[in-house]
């Protein structure tokens, strides 16, 4: 049996039909060719595959597919161009915040998520929010460091 469903991603919309059983993951990846959401756990443990739906951080290898129908879908590559990064993306870049990039694009997601909702005054609720996101390269300094950069800047203070 296939589903209809219908979803906003990045700003377009897509139409499919898929099995109910399909993970928004393998939806994004393999269905519509969007692999900037990385795949790492599939339990919900790393964060790899945190996107945004209707705003809200969530993890794409925990969510069905057909649970996205009709919602809105932000992904990392909704988030800026190589050419015109967006302010987290800029800042990651600006300190150090990757090595291997394989965590990046659920830090960026999970980062906006945070930007968008929380004042993130200090280092530790910067850290809380991001402790569901795993990194194995940097030791999350630059990191962190990346996101109060954006804080700063959100806030119209100099970094
Ligand atoms: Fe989804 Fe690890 S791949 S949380
Ligand atoms: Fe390699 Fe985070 S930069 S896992």
């Amino acid at each position: 049996m296939k589903m209809d469903i219908a979803v906003t991603v990045n700003g377009r919309r897509y139409q499919a039909s898929i099995e109910p059983r399909l993970l928004l993951s393998d939806f994004l990846r393999d269905i519509i060719g969007l692999t900037g959401t990385h795949v790492g756990c599939e339990h919900g443990v790393c964060g790899a595959c945190t996107i945004l739906v209707n705003g809200d951080s969530v993890r794409s290898c925990l969510t069905l597919a057909v649970r996205a129908d009709g919602m809105d879908v932000v992904t990392v590559e909704g988030l800026g161009t190589p050419d015109q990064l967006n302010v987290l993306q800029s800042e990651f870049r600006e300190k150090h915040g990757l090595q291997c990039g394989f965590c990046t694009p659920g830090m960026l997601m999970t980062g906006m998520d945070l930007l968008n909702k929380y004042p993130l005054a200090s280092d530790d609720e910067i850290r809380e929010g991001l402790s569901g996101n795993l990194c194995r390269c940097t030791g999350y300094q630059n990191i962190v460091a990346a996101i109060r950069s954006a804080v700063a800047l959100r806030n119209g203070s100099t970094p």
